[in-house]
């Protein structure tokens, strides 16, 4: 048996990542202006909302009701617009190598989120819609002495993944997302997550969006 089938053994070669599961992180530039337009919305809605607002997974908190998408003001078209970019760049992807004659239709929900100091979402997916996501708006004076406050944690849906003890491998991820003012991430729906606390001064305000997808048909 020849002794080089061990040097000539390229791990590479044989080794694929299955069960990958896309996420999009996009930082829209020149956001503050746009910003701004929709802090002052939201906080205004938000001032106006006599039945304080909707209960999904926060606790503490306020969430609009999910119509934000029908809200008149020009900033939310332009949001719109960017919710349908990043979707439709990501189906474009995912359908890379099945054809590029493909149309999709989206429906999206969004709702407005505002967070002060204390306040959490729990642990959730988000049911009967394929794609979520979440927009970064404001993320006020987090206090930098408390680990992880305000953020975004997405939660590995290998459930067992951590059996395997080898440390800093992508076996072993914690995947925290910093709050960046124009930052849109993008996931499968039924990916779990959670933010935790908000420890500070201010509002953290943040939109987020249920996506589903019908193909046109041909
Ligand atoms: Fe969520």
């Amino acid at each position: 048996m020849a002794e080089d089938q061990f040097a000539d053994f390229d791990i590479r070669k044989s080794l694929s990542m299955v069960f990958a599961t896309p996420l999009v992180v996009h930082d829209w530039p020149d956001s503050e202006p746009l910003n701004n337009e929709l802090r002052g919305l939201i906080l205004g809605k938000e001032s106006e909302d006599v039945k304080n607002g909707i209960k999904r997974s926060n606790s503490g908190g306020w969430q609009s009701a999910g119509n934000f998408l029908t809200w008149k003001e020009a900033c939310v078209n332009i949001f719109r617009q960017r919710i349908e970019s990043v979707v439709s760049k990501l189906l474009q992807e995912l359908i890379r190598d099945l054809g590029t004659d493909r149309s999709f239709k989206l429906l999206i929900d969004s709702w407005a989120n505002v967070n002060r100091n204390g306040d959490y979402n729990i642990v959730h997916t988000h049911p009967n819609c394929m794609y979520s996501g979440v927009y970064y708006v404001a993320p006020g004076q987090p206090d930098p002495t408390v680990p992880h406050g305000g953020l975004l944690e997405l939660l590995d849906p290998r459930e067992a993944a951590n059996f395997i003890q080898v440390p800093n491998t992508v076996l072993d991820a914690r995947n925290f997302y910093d709050n960046t003012p124009g930052r849109m991430l993008l996931w499968p729906s039924w990916v779990k997550h959670m933010v935790h606390p908000f420890v500070g001064e201010g509002e953290r305000i943040s939109i987020a969006f249920n996506v589903n997808v019908v193909e046109d048909s041909r």
